[in-house]
């Protein structure tokens, strides 16, 4: 089924990520017996005579919180008003100005990159789809048809690969420590908010280059160790490079945006403005809130008051922006194409936001994240919603069941009751507890849901079976 996906457009992009998280074989760093270590860096040996620089999880949390920041660069750029369509860019500019001695380091000069040093953080128990150099991670895989627009050149049924590396602040990194103490091996879902000025940087690479996407000239190219993109399977890892694409960058700040605390923004490489690669990634747009009181179905002209895009942004990285035009990346998968919408297919839907895909965090997770009847980590299966042609059954933009993933909530109130709500942290969500879950606990039916019912997670902080 997954093969037959692989031509369907960004119903590809859920499927295979959550095509990790159910049973199934996985290399682990540790020996078979061995209890495996939460904080290896990749199941993937790099070839022997390897010289360059590899990825380490950095993991020395801090165990203090830093203080809150006081009047912060990026809310001072407001010049006291609101966020909106006069300032959400210079917002976005100044959090990137904020982060760039690091994070430039990071993109453009990965060997003097000591992510510990310049107190930056990761997640553990990622390790089996991490690749060793830069710990980038597979997140998406898009047809040609995807960016019909920008040139997107992908032969036959192949696909643009995406991959992606998340790092966290020194305030963001404190958060992580609670959650997950010392070893990781039984996260605290009570200690999962984030404190104001927590910032979460995510890298995505495109599997293309100059040569197969024109809007890639003159990005920075990352090497990747993993299997290629649209390799066949069973193939075996090599080098390959990767274009540095969309940096995604988001705030805890809950004065500017007291709906959901955070702004969700994200810059993308544009070849047209000068400098060197690292100038030329700028902000695509901010969002602080889902529009819950636009119905963009009804009226599709209706203006947003939540998300801003920025009018010079590249052609490529607005070909596929959200749900009535609200903020979403070209690797984020906002738009399905080969949709089931009310009985009949639809080409291609703009199903989501930003914040809209990040509001279904919570574990367990009951929603899918777009808007559909699925529900993934319930069931046990990648997707019992999306049938054997790949498409996927979306519910109708603007019916009060897809409105369901427009709301605003802040971070601690859960999208489906039950469930413990992770303030938008989808690489917690989606990636870790799964990855941890899998690890560490036992696999069958009863068990599982003995374990998983988040009303233990929440009174103990551990798992029963953790639970001496
Ligand atoms: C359709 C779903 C979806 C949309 C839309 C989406 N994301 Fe995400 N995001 C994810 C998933 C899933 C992850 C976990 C890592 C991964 O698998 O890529 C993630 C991870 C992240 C992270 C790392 C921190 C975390 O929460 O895990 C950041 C930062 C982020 N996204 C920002 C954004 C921004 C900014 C946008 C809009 C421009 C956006 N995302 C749109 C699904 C989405």
């Amino acid at each position: 089924m997954l093969s037959r996906l692989g031509t369907s457009g960004s119903a590809v992009l859920l499927i295979s990520a959550l095509a990790c998280v159910p049973a199934g074989d996985e290399k682990r760093p540790a020996g078979a017996g061995e209890k495996p270590d939460p904080f290896a860096a990749s199941s993937t040996p790099l070839p022997a005579g390897y010289k360059g620089p590899k990825y380490a999880v950095s993991h020395d949390y801090p165990t203090e919180a830093p203080p809150a920041p006081n009047d912060p660069p990026w809310r001072k750029a407001l010049n006291g008003a609101p966020i909106g369509p006069d300032t959400a860019v210079a917002y976005m500019s100044a959090l990137k100005e904020y982060v760039t001695k690091d994070i430039k380091t990071l993109v453009l000069d990965y060997a003097n990159w000591d992510a510990g040093k310049a107190r930056w953080y990761n997640m553990p128990w990622l390790y089996s789809i991490q690749d060793p150099v830069h710990g980038t991670y597979p997140a998406g895989e898009f047809p040609s048809s995807m960016f019909p627009l920008s040139g997107l050149k992908t032969p036959g049924d192949a696909t643009m690969n995406t991959y992606v590396v998340v790092y966290y602040n020194d305030t963001a990194g404190y958060t992580l420590g609670q959650i997950w103490g010392k070893d990781a091996a039984a996260p605290d879902l009570t200690k999962a908010q984030y404190r104001e000025g927590a910032i979460v940087v995510k890298v995505c690479l495109s599997s293309a280059t100059r040569a197969t996407w024109g809007p890639m000239d003159g990005a920075a190219l990352w090497d990747v160790y993993g299997v290629p993109p649209n390799a066949p399977s069973g193939a075996k890892p090599a080098f390959f490079q990767g274009s540095v694409f969309q940096v995604d960058l988001i705030v805890k700040d809950s004065k500017t945006a007291p709906q959901t605390g955070w702004v969700f923004g994200t810059l993308v490489y544009d070849k047209s403005v000068p400098g060197d690669a690292w100038d030329k990634l700028i902000p695509l747009g901010a969002m602080w809130g889902n529009d819950p009181d636009v119905n963009s179905a009804a009226n599709p002209n209706a203006i947003l008051k939540q998300s801003v895009v920025n009018p010079v942004a590249p052609l490529y990285a607005v070909e596929t922006l959200g749900y009535g035009g609200r903020l979403s990346g070209p690797n984020d998968g906002a738009v399905v194409q080969n949709a089931i919408v009310d009985g009949a297919a639809a080409p291609r839907v703009a199903a989501s936001s930003c914040l809209s895909c990040h509001s279904t965090a919570e574990w367990q997770m009951q929603s899918f994240l777009l808007p559909s009847p699925s529900a993934p980590q319930k069931n046990r299966s990648p997707s019992p919603d999306v049938t054997s042609d790949g498409f996927l059954y979306v519910y109708k933009p603007g019916t009060v069941e897809f409105n369901r993933w427009f709301q605003n909530r802040l971070g601690n109130v859960p999208k489906d009751p039950g469930s413990v709500a992770l303030d938008f942290h989808m690489n917690l969500a989606f990636k870790a507890l799964p990855l941890w879950a899998k690890a560490t606990q036992p696999s069958t039916r009863a068990e599982r849901s003995e374990r998983s019912d988040p009303a233990l997670l929440l009174k103990t902080g551990l798992p029963p079976r953790m639970h001496r």
